[in-house]
């Protein structure tokens, strides 16, 4: 059986790898992509999903933009790293009316055939409405605005989270936004706190820890090249920039891809170890975005995440690359 997710992102280079892989993976069925601000303005991300869907061949999935600013803050974009663009200054056609079925800027009548509180951001409507319906699962990849949002909308919600995937936060790893934050709960550190401290599952939170163990080496991308194909040739196009920032910002060779390991992790959990702890997320001050984890127990307060702190690297790969190319991923591995 195919488990229903909603994928909330801010694509963003490696949230449209995490897309493209949630796309062919056999294990997931995607009901809908809400978009939130992160790395890019919302309306950016909501052209970077449709670029993927349309490049996946999968124009039947509905989007939904989200939030447009943080909580309480004003948005701090990730342009810097991702390009001006979202998709490292790729500048990749956009996605014509004739390539996508779906009204242009308000789909909720079309794709969800709803109507919502107008002054509640679709994406915002959608997962309400989705998650009030039916039990579901979440990824979400980018801030995490639209899920604080959600919850505090309808908090009844909750309860149907069957699974709350997180990439965000870093406990033992430092950070990079400032020595101890990681970019989405940077970005909207109430939102993220918010969550942490409201979900009814567990936050299954996919940090630093783990995915700077996730890179997409060179040796990986010269055998991209070599495949021949659409998905992996947009991979190497998107990555290129993502590249030469890794270079000069953390001198590494390749790039680290975050959130890939989000969905790698929900298909499948062996992949990674973790501690079931009580996190929560500070919202002021010279460590703002930081995520607190009581790993020994000083608040003695009840565990609400699992904090991941160990990851199969080599098996993420395959699995990734597998779910994307078949057995001519492993070409790529080799
Ligand atoms: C996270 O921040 C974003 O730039 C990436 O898309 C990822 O979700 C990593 O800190
Ligand atoms: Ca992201």
């Amino acid at each position: 059986m195919k488990k229903r997710v909603i994928i909330d992102c801010d694509p963003g280079i490696d949230d449209s790898l995490a897309l493209m892989y949630a796309l062919s993976a056999p294990e997931l069925e995607v009901v809908g992509i809400t978009v939130v601000c992160g790395n890019v303005p919302t309306d950016m991300g909501v052209e970077n999903a449709r670029r993927v869907c349309r490049l996946m061949g999968r124009q039947d999935i509905p989007i939904y933009a989200g939030a447009g600013a943080p909580l309480s803050r004003p948005l701090v974009t990730a342009q810097d790293t991702h390009g001006m663009d979202g998709l490292g200054e790729t500048h990749i056609p956009e996605v014509t009316e004739e390539e996508w079925p779906h009204t242009r800027f308000s789909e909720k009548t079309e794709a969800g055939g709803f109507h919502v509180h107008s002054d509640l951001p679709d994406a915002v409507a959608f997962i309400s409405k989705a998650l009030s319906e039916e039990k579901l699962s979440v990824i979400a990849i980018g801030p995490l605005t639209n899920i604080a949002m959600a919850l505090q909308y309808k908090p009844q919600i909750g309860e149907n989270v069957e699974r709350f995937v997180s990439m965000g936060g870093n406990f033992k790893s430092f950070g990079n936004c400032s020595p101890v934050a990681e970019f989405n709960y940077w970005v909207d550190p109430e939102a993220a706190r918010y969550v942490f401290e409201h979900m009814e599952c567990p936050v299954e939170m996919v940090g630093l820890d783990v995915t700077r163990r996730i890179v997409l080496t060179p040796e990986m991308i010269r055998g991209l090249e070599q495949l021949g194909d659409p998905k992996a040739d947009f991979i190497v196009k998107i990555t290129r920039f993502y590249v030469d920032f890794h270079k000069k910002q953390e001198g590494i060779d390749g790039c680290v891809i975050n959130d890939p390991l989000a969905v790698g992790y929900f298909i499948n959990s062996d992949l990674c170890k973790g501690i079931d702890v009580y996190t929560t997320v500070e919202t002021k001050g010279l460590s703002v975005g930081q995520t607190i984890v009581d790993e020994k127990g000083f608040w003695k307060k009840k565990a609400n995440s699992r904090v991941l702190t160990r990851v199969d690297s080599p098996r993420f790969m395959r699995q990734f690359m597998s779910a994307l190319f078949g057995s001519r991923g492993e070409a790529v591995l080799r």
